[in-house]
């Protein structure tokens, strides 16, 4: 559960998005000039805030906080336009413009933004506008006001490139709400006669709907606006967005390092890297910032060989689980004190298309287990040893290496809820469990999901005939740029959307 500070809450994007919210069992502190408007349900918080009004901006922010004692998300949203030839505009209507969208917004983004800081995480989404890069006829100041919020959004998003607070700037096209009835709009008769003669010609030729106005209505035909709900969707998509991995590296790898006691698994070289490299380079570019190490074997040494690994952005936690010689749910759960939301969870000892991590953060579903399966049985390297699963459509029913009706295979990669780890522990027998007896647990409870990998390719290395196996295919993903070796940042985080 997320605490939220929305603006415009009573209406159009705004209105869709705390629903949502709501819906989904986030508790929301929603906007509105006026609060009757604020529709009355369960965990809706109604705030009255007024973005013309400086004063009362900051005192409904504060008054939220101090009920709500922090905010993992403002969504500045709340916005209105006007409709006049950029000659005709008032310095009035100009200043309110950007009292409103760029002024108000950077208030409460500041005031967010310092007590997120303080907290090392949060996530601030600003609803700019496409109009910030393709301006809309008779609306001057709405579209300059709009540029500049979202180049102020850019510049801090440079400035916090490092930081665990994001910023997203959101810029919707056009979006079927009251926005066009509640623009102000121009009154006298130049502005009325002006935007007659130039929506002929202008406005049709640049697809945009025309706003009737008093004495002056002018309406032709474009393609249908989307509804709020398109909105929606991008905005919760960052809130849910995963940005930190586990990466469990505690057991020995008898079966690869034979006899030699010095040789660490993770770093056995794959066509000349260490096999983790692919790992952390797969996890930066698909947005993750955190990484926690649980290792266990020789952990001094491991730790010590990590850190030289470790791609420049990405932060790292070591995590020593004393019980290594346990199974590797022992290992996850040694985890659980560092992690508070859901996360990507991977073995050190995989191999996978970057594909595979993409599909998953995409499609996982944040509150219930995600397993990436594989459903070519007959691309398993050794089927005997593999993790088997078996599902309806997409939901998992059954797990374990002695299944004999399956219908997918285990490729170790998750993306995980915190209670995953209640599930470990009641899983425990006799102080010990696997994953996938959390994995089994979360399922009885219908809340283990599978996401098919299709023709992506994943390779579990723990033998030297593995290890060959896997080499050979990295070849040839290498030179199809399936996989691709570089300490490239991410293109995911700080970011913009339309
Ligand atoms: N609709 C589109 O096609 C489109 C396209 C690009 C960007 N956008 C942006 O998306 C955001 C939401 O717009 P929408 O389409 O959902 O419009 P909407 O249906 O008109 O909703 C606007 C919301 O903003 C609030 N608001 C307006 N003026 C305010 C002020 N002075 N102080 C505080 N709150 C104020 C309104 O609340 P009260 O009136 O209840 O106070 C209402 O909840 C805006 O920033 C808009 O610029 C919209």
């Amino acid at each position: 559960m997320k605490r939220i500070f929305i603006t415009g809450a009573s209406s159009g994007i705004g209105l869709a998005i705390a629903k949502s919210l709501v819906t989904q069992g986030h508790e929301v502190w929603g906007t509105s000039r006026n609060l009757e408007r604020i529709p009355k349900m369960p965990r809706w918080h109604a705030v009255r805030l007024d973005l013309a009004d400086p004063l009362s901006i900051e005192a409904a922010f504060n008054a939220a906080l101090s009920e709500a004692g922090y905010f993992d998300v403002l969504i500045n949203n709340a916005g209105a336009g006007h409709f006049e030839p950029a000659e005709l505009l008032s310095m009035e209507t100009i200043e309110s413009q950007f009292q409103i969208l760029v002024f108000g917004q950077i208030q409460l983004m500041r005031l967010a933004l310092c007590r997120m800081q303080t907290r090392g995480e949060g996530l601030i989404i600003n609803v700019t506008s496409l109009a910030s890069r393709l301006p809309v006829p008779f609306m001057a100041a709405y579209n300059a006001a709009k540029a500049a919020m979202a180049s102020f959004t850019m510049s801090i998003q440079l400035e916090l490139a490092n930081s665990r607070v994001y910023v997203v700037d959101v810029q919707p096209g056009d979006i079927c709400t009251q926005f066009n009835h509640s623009v102000i709009k121009g009154t006298c008769c130049a502005a009325c006669s002006q935007i007659s003669q130039r929506c002929s010609s202008t406005a049709p030729n640049n697809g945009w709907r025309c706003i009737p106005i008093k004495n002056c209505a002018v309406d032709f035909q474009v393609s249908p606006a989307a509804r709020p709900n398109l909105g929606t969707q991008k905005v919760l998509r960052y809130m849910n967005a995963i940005s930190e991995a586990v990466v469990l590296m505690a057991g020995e790898g008898s079966r690869l390092r034979g006899s030699n006691k010095t040789f660490l698994k993770p770093f056995v070289p794959v066509l000349g890297n260490p096999l983790i490299s692919y790992i952390l380079d797969a996890l930066v570019r698909a947005g993750i910032k955190t990484v926690n190490f649980v290792v266990g074997y020789q952990s001094e040494r491991m730790i010590a060989h990590v850190k030289r690994v470790i791609p420049p952005g990405l932060d790292s936690r070591f995590i020593e689980n004393r019980d290594w010689q346990k199974q590797n749910g022992i290992s996850l759960l040694a985890a659980a004190s560092q992690v508070g939301r859901s996360f990507l969870l991977t073995m050190s000892d995989h191999l996978f298309d970057q594909s595979i991590v993409d599909l998953l953060l995409r499609n996982a579903t944040p509150d219930q287990l995600n397993l990436a399966l594989d459903r070519k049985l007959d691309s398993i390297f050794d089927v005997d040893d593999a993790m088997k699963v078996q599902t309806k459509e997409d939901r998992i029913l059954k797990i374990g290496k002695d299944l004999t009706v399956y219908d997918g295979i285990d490729t170790g990669l998750f993306v995980c809820p915190p209670d995953i780890f209640d599930h470990l522990e009641r899983a425990k027998r006799h102080g010990d469990c696997s994953l996938a007896d959390g994995v089994r647990s979360m399922a009885w409870e219908d809340k283990a999901r599978a996401i098919d990998i299709g023709d992506a390719w994943w390779q579990d290395i723990d033998t030297t005939a593995m290890l060959a196996c896997a080499e050979r295919q990295l070849r040839s993903r290498l030179a199809h740029h399936d996989i691709i070796l570089a300490n490239a940042g991410s293109d995911r985080g700080n970011r913009t959307e339309n």
